[in-house]
């Protein structure tokens, strides 16, 4: 089996890859990736020499190299996660939000569509798609499903939204065999610290002040990248054609509580004074659109393929931690000057 992942550089994308390429000697990986400034072989470099596993630098939005590598490498599966993944940067840059999301996974599935020519048989378009999709909860009980409308609003989420309908769209009229995960926030090793928690504990290290948005009283339901990855497998291998499961830790925080919790442990990972990290918490002006809540109801997932969480949060993100003390090599680099220089061309910042 040659299966094609996409954005296997990047955070969750590393973790899959390495996954399915140790569990599984028998199916070649070919991991596609831009190596964008949020793409990093440094995530998968212990994974690189396997036998089952080669890499090429490629980009979903040209859609002439994508009919060329699924026909080169006989792709007969996709997990497609890459993706303009920062919700921040999507308001700064939404045409490139458009451009990967929307159109990179529409030049994906034609190729597909052309070179698996209607012939569906050992076919399979595993779309990862993120719980942004369905737009914002209150501060109250309900919890996201499957059958939830969408209503995104964010520029990433709506190209994600738009996405995931050109994924059921394929299915529907070309009966290609798709299935779509909606995952709550991640969180783990390789985490781009650009996103709240790797930059938190990048910015705890090095005592710069925490910018929390707006009340600091968002919700956010966070679950480990392992635990993402492993409920990838089991959809990837047992998921239903045409249909979409949510993934998510039923472990809601708020945004102050989880920082307050992440100050609270690193005092101690890092024989500092108890409260000594909870002062540099700086209140900053709210993220436009800022969505409230989200929160995901897994049953499905649950109840169909025996899937559940499998760390609890203290414990994960107490590995978290580690792993970023462990690899202060790893942050220099992606927080380096080579870094800078592409956000600042990229976002004129
Ligand atoms: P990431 O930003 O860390 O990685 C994205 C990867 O995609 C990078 O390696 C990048 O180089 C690559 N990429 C970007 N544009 C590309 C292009 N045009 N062609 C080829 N490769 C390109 O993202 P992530 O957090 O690992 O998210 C992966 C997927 O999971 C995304 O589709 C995202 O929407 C989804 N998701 C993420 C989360 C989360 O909490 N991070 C939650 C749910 C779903
Ligand atoms: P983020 O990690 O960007 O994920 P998402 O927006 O996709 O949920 O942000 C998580 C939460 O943390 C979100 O409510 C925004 C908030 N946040 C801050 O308060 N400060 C920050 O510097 C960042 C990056 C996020």
């Amino acid at each position: 089996m040659n299966i094609l992942i996409t954005g296997g550089a990047g955070f969750i994308g590393s973790h899959v890859v390495r996954r399915f390429v140790t569990q599984y000697p028998n199916y070649n990986i070919i991991n596609l990736d831009k190596l964008t400034y949020a793409g990093n072989l440094e995530n998968i470099k212990d994974i690189d020499q396997s036998s089952n596993y080669s890499f090429v630098k490629g980009d979903i939005t040209d859609l002439e190299q994508m009919r060329s590598v699924i026909k080169e490498h006989s792709i007969s599966r996709i997990i497609h996660l890459a993706a303009e993944s920062h919700v921040d940067r999507s308001i700064t840059d939404p045409l490139i939000f458009v451009r990967t999301n929307l159109i990179g996974t529409s030049n994906l599935l034609q190729a597909c569509k052309e070179a698996w020519k209607n012939d569906w048989s050992g076919k399979l378009f595993y779309h990862v798609s993120t719980d942004e999709v369905y737009g914002s909860l209150e501060l109250d009980k309900r919890m996201f499903t499957e059958s939830t409308a969408y209503d995104p609003r964010s520029p990433y989420s709506a190209s994600k939204a738009g996405s995931d309908h050109m994924v059921r769209a394929f299915y529907h009229t070309y009966h290609m065999p798709v299935v779509i995960s909606n995952c709550s926030n991640n969180y783990g090793p390789n985490h781009f610290p650009e996103k709240l928690i790797p930059l938190f504990i990048n910015n705890i290290i090095n005592k710069k002040s925490l910018p929390v948005y707006g009340s600091g009283e968002n919700v956010r339901d966070w679950l480990f990248v392992e635990d993402h990855a492993r409920a990838i497998d089991d959809i990837f291998h047992k998921g239903r054609h045409g249909e979409t499961y949510n993934i998510g830790g039923h472990n809601e925080w708020s945004n102050i509580d989880l920082i307050k919790t992440l100050c609270n442990v690193m005092d101690k990972k890092l024989n500092r004074v108890e409260g000594e990290s909870e002062k540099l918490i700086t209140y900053v002006t709210d993220r436009a659109g800022h969505d409230m809540r989200y929160a995901i109801d897994a049953s499905k997932l649950q109840d169909e393929l025996g899937w559940t969480p499998s760390l609890q949060f203290e414990e994960g993100i107490s590995k978290t931690i580690d792993w970023y003390l462990s690899n202060q090599d790893w942050l220099d680099n992606v927080t380096s000057g080579e870094y800078q220089k592409y956000y600042n061309n990229q976002y004129g910042e």
